[in-house]
């Protein structure tokens, strides 16, 4: 049998693998660049940033849990004009295609970084919508009236691929796929972390300063594989970006089963930066040993 094609497309974006590094996990890129094979992913997902410098909340900001990681990082960024000026000339000759990250409180906010960010060598940008909407109440990934706000108008500002990227924690998953899928973004991303936290009784006190935080790896798999379903159910046309918890190749076919056009690796990295390759040769001989020759018959075939 010749070599399975493992190509794909997010929408309009074309992908030479279905394989996306996830935002936060890999840095800015530049950085993560000189510790592993870019050219084992589609594209790579930059940090997400905002219209001004975030400073990140107070130590301990992460902390290892039985299972996968906790974190509550506060999104600390150098915000958009210095990105631009620091980061975006070095993005070109990474060997990838980068996805830029946009954060705002505001509509106004994930404007301004969006049209921004579309100056520099991206190809596309995701819409971090985990974030507090100061207009609203709760995140703007839990609400679809402010999810189509913001996804309207960033798609109205800017000409490249836009990627929502959904919470876990919303009620109903396939509901904000939906509002963000009308509202023009050629993908979703499903999905961010699920909140979580963990108490160190030692000091009698929560292991993150923040209390709550995100929780993602290994344990929250069945979550987001729940989320790409419920995707899917809702809508079967919208392509998803599955993430949450991808280890081995066997997992990423699983979320492509489930729906997903392309598949995320997020905090496997911090174990083995180089995972990304390792995941592509196991899906590459998955399909081999199972005669598929081509990745995207398998889109969605057990949703
Ligand atoms: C330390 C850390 C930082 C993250 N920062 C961001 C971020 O800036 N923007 C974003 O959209 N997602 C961020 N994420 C979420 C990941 O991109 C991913 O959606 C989530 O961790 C689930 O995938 P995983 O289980 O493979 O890690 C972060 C995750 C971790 C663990």
């Amino acid at each position: 049998m010749t070599k399975p094609s493992l190509a794909t497309t997010l929408g309009s974006l074309a992908l030479r693998t279905p394989l996306i590094a996830a935002s936060g996990t890999i840095g800015s890129v530049v950085e993560f660049a000189a510790v592993t094979d870019l050219t084992a992913y589609g594209c790579a997902t930059a940090k997400s940033v905002s219209a001004v410098p975030w400073p990140g909340r107070a130590a301990p900001r992460v902390a290892p849990t039985e299972a996968g990681m906790l974190n509550a990082i506060g999104i600390q960024n150098p915000g958009i004009d210095a990105w631009l000026a620091e980061i975006g000339p070095r993005l070109g000759g990474l060997g990838v295609g980068i996805i830029g990250s946009a954060v705002g409180y505001t509509i106004e906010e994930y404007v301004t970084v969006a049209v921004a960010m579309a100056s520099a060598d991206i190809v596309a940008i995701e819409v971090n919508l985990s974030c507090p909407n100061l207009e609203g109440k709760g995140m703007f990934a839990l609400d679809p009236i402010a999810t189509a706000a913001v996804i309207g108008a960033v798609r109205k500002a800017v000409t490249v691929p836009v990627g929502a990227k959904l919470s876990p924690n919303a009620i109903d998953v396939g509901e904000i796929a939906v509002a963000a899928a009308e509202s023009g973004a050629d993908w979703v991303t499903v999905a961010n972390t699920v909140w979580g936290a963990a108490i160190d009784i030692e000091r009698r006190a929560p292991r993150l300063s923040a209390g709550i935080g995100g929780y993602s790896g290994v344990a929250i798999k069945p979550i987001a594989m729940r989320c790409v379903l419920e995707v899917r159910q809702a809508d079967p046309t919208i392509p998803i970006l599955g993430l949450g918890g991808v280890q081995t190749g066997e997992d990423a076919i699983e979320f492509i089963m489930a729906g997903a056009h392309a598949v995320g690796i997020g905090t496997a990295h911090f174990g083995s930066p180089k995972i990304g390759r390792r995941v592509l040769t196991q899906m590459e001989r998955w399909c081999e040993r199972h005669e598929v020759s081509d990745v995207r018959d398998l889109i969605g075939v057990a949703a």
